[in-house]
């Protein structure tokens, strides 16, 4: 295997020569013997930053014990021992005997030797026997595809008031595009709505709240976003059967999709809705998580590759909920199609035309023609037609 040395965030890693995976469509990550995705740096990015804001100020035990479950070349362990927290510890794993050396090599690359330990188990079976006198605070799962094979273990072996990081790039199974996928991975029943991306977000949460209580846990996001091609979720896991009836009593149910008029909402919005779920009804975030990691984002991580696009996604993300957290975005396009408006406004004129007749209204990181507002449609369709 050839190798090159790449500096990410404040690491030193060591990777597979890219130069060994040019497929036709260009650099193509899977074709690599250990996989290394430089596009998903800003999803790292943005877990560093939560991960230091949760041991910070949330970590009930320290030092925190934590588990990348699948490490490849061992980039997360490594970047979140020297950047997350040093009151960390890690475990990094992965089933690939030539990931588990080369996360070997760059644990050592980066001196950490004595805070992380490596394994090459089936992520299952190590999250399920990690021994419980040693409570696990953080798991990330960082699948090929969906996580919903590993939901399970990782959130079972998260402890009370533990981390569960999720990255899901099955969005076509989760958006509704591929409905038996979507029934067997997250029991849900999915056709695809205008809203997709959103909707598609609220199915993985459903499921890891629906696992979750399968073993007396509740869960609650504290940050979770779409980006290029795929969904993060940051969930804080809490043990307690009741606080579990809880979760699915308020947070899990449906969303509506009324296809004569274009839209989905979390009550139906026509007579004969399609129903879709179940699915997470609750917030998609914590508000006070999200700016604590935008002040951290602006102070200590100011150096992240990727500093700006966080900056803008915490923005986006703490406006949309501070509009409306129990609410599903508007597609504009696809309520003017229905409504037979013709040439669709600006956004900004749609959100300060709601604004003016007393309606927060937002954009949505979901979607840069969709607009978050707890307004009737008649309202946004009425501001679509006046902008
Ligand atoms: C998407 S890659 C991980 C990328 C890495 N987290 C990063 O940020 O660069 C998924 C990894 O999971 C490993 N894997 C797949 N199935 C596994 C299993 N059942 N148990 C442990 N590792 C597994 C693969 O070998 C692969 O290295």
């Amino acid at each position: 295997m050839r190798y090159a040395v790449i500096r990410e965030g404040k690491a030193l890693i060591m990777i597979p020569d890219p130069g060994q995976a040019i497929a036709p469509h260009g650099f193509e990550p899977a074709w690599l013997p250990v996989f290394y995705n430089p596009r998903m740096v800003f999803n790292r990015d943005v877990s560093v930053v939560a991960l230091s804001i949760y041991v910070e100020k949330i970590a009930p035990h320290k030092p925190v014990r934590g588990v990348d479950a699948l490490t490849g070349t061992g980039v997360r362990a490594v970047r979140y021992l020297l950047e997350s927290s040093s009151e960390l510890v890690m475990h990094a794993n992965d089933i690939d005997p030539a990931a588990v050396a080369v996360a070997g090599r760059n644990i050592e690359l980066n001196g950490l030797q004595e805070r992380a330990t490596l394994h090459r188990r089936d992520a299952r079976s190590l999250l399920y026997e990690l021994p419980r006198s040693e409570p696990i605070l953080f798991v990330d799962i960082d699948p090929f595809g969906s996580p919903a094979p590993f939901a399970h273990a990782a959130l079972r072996a998260a402890g009370h008031r533990g981390l569960a990081a999720f990255t899901a790039t099955d969005l076509a199974v989760l958006g509704g595009a591929k409905r038996a996928a979507a029934r067997r991975k997250y029991w849900a029943t999915v056709v695809k709505a205008p809203e997709h991306r959103e909707i598609g977000l609220r199915v993985l949460l459903g499921y890891a709240a629906r696992v979750a209580a399968s073993s007396d846990k509740s869960v609650r996001p504290l940050l979770a976003y779409y980006a290029d091609h795929y969904y993060r979720v940051f969930l804080l896991v809490e043990r307690g059967a009741r606080k579990a009836d809880k979760m699915l009593e308020e947070n899990v149910g449906y969303a509506f999709y009324c296809p004569e008029k274009g839209l989905t909402g979390l009550e139906p919005k026509c007579g004969d809705p399609t129903r879709i779920g179940p699915l997470w009804t609750g917030p998609l975030m914590d508000v006070s998580f999200a700016r604590d990691m935008l002040q951290a984002a602006r102070g200590a991580f100011s150096y992240l590759q990727a500093g700006h696009r966080l900056l803008r996604l915490l923005s986006t993300l703490i406006e949309e909920a501070s509009t409306c957290q129990r609410c599903i975005y508007y597609s504009l396009p696809s309520l003017a199609s229905k409504a037979r408006i013709g040439r669709l406004p600006k956004i900004i004129r749609v959100i300060d035309r709601l604004r003016s007749i007393g309606y927060p209204a937002a954009r949505t990181h979901f979607d840069p023609m969709g607009v978050r507002s707890p307004a009737p449609p008649e309202e946004v369709i009425d501001a679509l037609g006046a902008a």
